[in-house]
């Protein structure tokens, strides 16, 4: 049964009638502002706006809006690791420092052990307690990220060769930095090669505001050999410190919200998604939407390879159940049933295979231009 008017849902979610009017007629529904729509529309018209709706009774409904939902009561926030990311030019030494990290620090008993590749893993320090790197290619991670609005990292590990100095890409980083409002923490990389210029490096990176504090500046540096392992430990107590500056926390007792870092299809176990939890607790049958896919938890791996009850905020994962593979960047979020991540997820994809179409229409001039 018609339990409002698209008129009087709008003004309920604080959005246009119009847009409202839009989206019907792009789910399918021509309807006008005065018509009145069912719960079951009107729900997914409120999920697709970004809010949330509450079944008050058969006739009634409440709309609970994005700001309510988007932060957390602080009595309900808990301390969480730090997410870091590694950024720097090519070949400056990202994933020799990545596989430096993760070896220095693993546990005794997980020392040697099978590491698989989910492109993040957590580290427990003696000193930073438990730290999330980000193991993918970091400028595309982080900017596909970004673009479509999921920021997943907290601090971001500047990597710049002693005996190369700052290069197009460096300075690249320290812009995506800025734009994203990211600290970051300078390892002058390499020292152990002859040639090597840590100071040239740090007062280039003067041009570029970025002054460190070895030249009386607030950005923490470190001179470092990924190769030798040299200093790795004060990389990690300055990234413990940074990270406690920052208070970094979430409330992991509610239905999860999550990243996807990458994901792909596997051979034998579908479509799987390396995702990072940014709150609330993630769990097996666990039934969400992600990007345009939908699925049910059938598993969750962690970096190990081990499979878990749950995962909870800070911690990266590999999901198993997804209807189809998601992009990097999407955000998973856990509702209530089946039907309704479904709807969710074809509505959305629909407005992509719309946008596909739309995008870029071959016009009569390109077509010919490859010829004359
Ligand atoms: P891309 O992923 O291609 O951008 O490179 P990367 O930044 O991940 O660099 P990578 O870790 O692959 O290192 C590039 C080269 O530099 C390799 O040959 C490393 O062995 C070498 N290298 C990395 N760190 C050090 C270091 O501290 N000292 C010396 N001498 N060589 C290093
Ligand atoms: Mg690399």
């Amino acid at each position: 049964p018609e339990v409002i008017t698209v008129q009087e849902l709008a003004g309920r979610m604080a959005e246009k009638a119009s847009d409202l009017v839009k989206a019907l007629f792009n789910m399918g529904m021509p309807i006008t502002v005065n018509e009145a729509i069912d719960q079951d529309t009107a729900e997914l018209l409120v999920t697709e706006f970004g809010h949330i709706m509450k079944r008050v009774s058969d006739s009634d409904i409440d709309i609970v809006h994005d700001e309510e939902t988007e932060k957390d009561d602080p009595a309900t926030l808990k301390p969480r690791p730090p997410v870091v990311a590694v950024m720097g030019h090519v070949d400056h030494g990202k994933t020799s420092l990545l596989d430096a990290l993760r070896g220095e620090n693993v546990t005794a008993g997980e020392a040697g052990g099978i590491t698989q590749h989910i492109g993040a893993y957590q580290v427990k320090t003696k000193k930073g307690g438990v730290i999330t790197f980000l193991d993918t290619p970091g400028h595309e991670a982080f900017t596909q990220m970004r673009q479509r609005g999921a920021s997943v990292t907290d601090i971001v590990i500047l990597v710049v060769a002693a005996d190369d100095g700052l290069m197009p890409q460096t300075i690249e980083a320290i812009k995506h930095c800025r734009e994203a409002n990211v600290p970051m923490i300078v390892a002058i990389n390499k020292i152990d090669k002859e040639g090597a210029n840590p100071q040239k490096v740090r007062e280039r990176l003067l041009e570029h505001e970025i002054i460190v504090e070895a030249m009386g500046g607030e950005v923490q540096d470190v001179e470092i050999s990924a190769l030798k392992k040299t200093n790795l430990d004060q990389l990690i107590e300055k990234l413990a410190l940074q990270a406690e500056l920052m208070e970094l926390s979430a409330n992991p007792d509610r239905p999860a919200e999550a990243v996807v870092v990458e994901a792909q299809l596997d051979k034998g176990r579908g479509a799987v998604a390396t995702v990072l939890i940014k709150r609330g607790t993630l769990q097996r049958g666990d039934t969400f939407v992600v990007g345009a896919e939908s699925g049910k938890v059938r598993a969750v791996i962690d970096d190990h390879g081990k499979q878990l009850k749950k995962a909870t905020p800070g911690m990266p994962v590999e999901v198993l159940g997804l209807s189809g593979v998601p992009s990097a960047g999407d955000v998973l979020t856990v509702v209530e049933n089946e039907t309704r991540a479904r709807e969710v997820a074809s509505y959305r994809k629909e407005q992509q295979n719309k946008a596909r179409t739309t995008q870029a229409p071959v016009s009569m001039e390109n077509l010919f231009s490859s010829v004359a």
